[in-house]
């Protein structure tokens, strides 16, 4: 059998979509407010440095305060370039475009990991999740959603026959709906946890109300406030369309050694790269990153 190669695995490109701006500023305000409320409650609210892998424009850039270093990481330039113009003027924030099967951070690096509303664009879970726990602390935190493809309209369109094709709620297969979009089950995820050395602490049930009638009649602050109070309780039943799940990184042999660098090269590995003002160069392979207009361009093979 063919095995893929890191390389080979397609990518979700966003460069260029206007998700900011046609997704989250036309009638998403529910969602964004009941993801805070989880979000707030499971991030750790202080701590050295935290990132976020497929930021976008940086929605969510405000609830990392509590970090003296924040890293904003995603695919696609031109996300970034959204989110430096939101939290550019504050120096803790980094942008940095780079890819999540290979970043550009050395061994345990962050002591919190964010990814939000990006799993449902990896193919290859497992390998994604390797890399997460790579650059996590030891004793680190990573605090995740992913798409749960058991909500509870997939169960009901099963159970009445009414499902789409090859779509079954109850099965632990992935299921990629269209292309690069897929709905993961929630033993499948935490499978995948544990097998990339993470432990789940916490887990919330989010946006029990996304139902376009219910969001047209009433105000998304009161859908939030009361997504947020049942995000705990009936966590058990996990019904939602997404999932939030807070993991630990315990202590492993051989790890916890303080990173003596800032960055990895993604092409080659090498963990001493030489930061110059307009670029990070690796010395080992010869890769040359720019750093153009407070974006630093990270996705692998930039050679000269
Ligand atoms: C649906 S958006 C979510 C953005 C942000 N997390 C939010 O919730 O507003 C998915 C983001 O994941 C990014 N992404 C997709 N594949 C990626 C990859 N392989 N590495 C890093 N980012 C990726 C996309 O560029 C896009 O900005």
């Amino acid at each position: 059998m063919k095995t893929t190669t890191i390389e080979e695995i397609p990518r979700c490109d966003y460069e260029g979509s206007r998700y900011q701006s046609e997704f989250w500023n036309e009638g998403r305000s529910y969602e964004d407010l009941a993801e805070r409320i989880a979000l707030k409650a499971m991030i750790p609210p202080r701590g050295r440095r935290i990132v976020e892998v497929g930021a976008g424009a940086g929605r969510l850039g405000d609830l990392y305060d509590g970090y003296d270093e924040i890293y904003l990481v995603d695919y696609a330039a031109s996300q970034l370039e959204q989110a430096h113009a939101r939290w550019g003027h504050d120096p803790r924030y980094r942008f940095v475009q780079g890819d999540i099967y290979s970043l550009p951070f050395p061994d345990g690096y962050f002591d919190t990991v964010v990814i939000v509303r990006v799993l449902h664009h990896v193919k290859e879970l497992a390998l994604a999740l390797r890399e997460v726990a790579r650059i996590t602390a030891p004793r680190g935190t990573y605090l995740t959603e992913f798409a749960n493809k058991r909500h509870l309209k997939a169960m009901l369109r099963y159970l009445l026959k009414r499902g789409k094709a090859g779509e079954n709620p109850f099965s632990l297969a992935p299921y990629e709906f269209v292309p690069l979009n897929i709905d993961f089950h929630p033993r499948y995820v935490y499978n995948a946890l544990g097998e990339a050395g993470f432990w789940v602490q916490d887990e919330r049930a989010v946006s029990f109300f996304r139902v376009p009638l219910l969001k047209k009649l009433l105000p998304a602050k009161m859908l939030a406030r009361v997504d947020g109070w049942l995000q705990k309780p009936l966590q058990p039943l996990r019904i939602t369309p997404s999932i939030f799940l807070r993991s630990y990184r315990p202590e492993a042999a051989g790890t916890g050694a303080e990173a003596t660098g800032r960055w990895r090269c993604p092409n080659c590995h090498h963990a001493e790269l030489i930061d110059m003002r307009q670029a990070v160069r690796c010395d080992q392979c010869g890769s040359i990153f720019p750093y153009q207009n407070g974006i630093y361009h990270f996705r692998a093979n930039a050679t000269e």
